[in-house]
């Protein structure tokens, strides 16, 4: 399948979740089984090196992280929306296209130096993935790659992560 077929899987929803907000909506490519498989093989054949960990933003990120740490033999580590987590956290605010949000990680989730996989399903402002890194940098994460199914270019996240010093890859822009 062709990265032009998988963002054919994407459809675009006008004015959500507020007015002259283009939303790209995965849910339906998640539905297609090719689809699906083949979004994960490319993002695990693009992770350049050995990863104790993948870091998945909630919620959509959840299911990426998932589906690669078994094939990269690497646990997950899920970053929540604050006040989700129950253990002692550690949280960073940050702006969205659409708003503002607060997200969060068990202070102890990984070891110093742990070499950690960031992953999401979409790159937009980069506000969210900024956080992520922030976070798990602050928590002693080692964090050289970040990878999303979708990259939005003309809001500049991927662009913004980079200059933070992490590899960006995404499967659709
Ligand atoms: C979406 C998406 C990313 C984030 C990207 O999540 O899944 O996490 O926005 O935007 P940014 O690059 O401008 O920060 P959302 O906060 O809508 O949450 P959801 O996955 O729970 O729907
Ligand atoms: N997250 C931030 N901006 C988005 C958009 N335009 N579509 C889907 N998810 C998003």
């Amino acid at each position: 399948m062709a990265n032009d077929d998988l963002k054919a899987l994407i459809r675009t929803i006008p004015n959500f979740p507020k007015p002259d907000i283009q939303f790209r909506d995965i849910t339906t490519l998640l539905l297609s089984p090719t689809g699906v498989a083949t979004a994960v093989e490319r993002m695990v054949a693009a992770t350049h090196s050995p990863v104790d960990l993948v870091a998945g933003i909630e919620a959509r990120g959840f299911l990426f992280a998932a589906a690669l740490a078994v094939p990269l033999n690497a646990g997950v580590l899920l970053i929540r929306k604050d006040g989700k987590l129950p253990g002692a956290t550690i949280a960073e605010d940050y702006a969205l296209e659409y708003g503002q949000d607060r997200i969060a990680i068990h202070a102890d989730a990984c070891a110093p130096g742990a070499r950690v996989l960031l992953v999401d399903d979409l790159i937009a402002t980069g506000g969210t993935a900024r956080a992520a890194v922030r976070l798990l940098r602050k928590a002693g994460a080692s964090v050289t790659q970040a990878q999303f199914l979708v990259d939005l270019p003309d809001l500049g996240g991927a662009d913004a992560l980079r200059a933070e010093d992490i590899q960006v890859d995404a499967l659709v822009s």
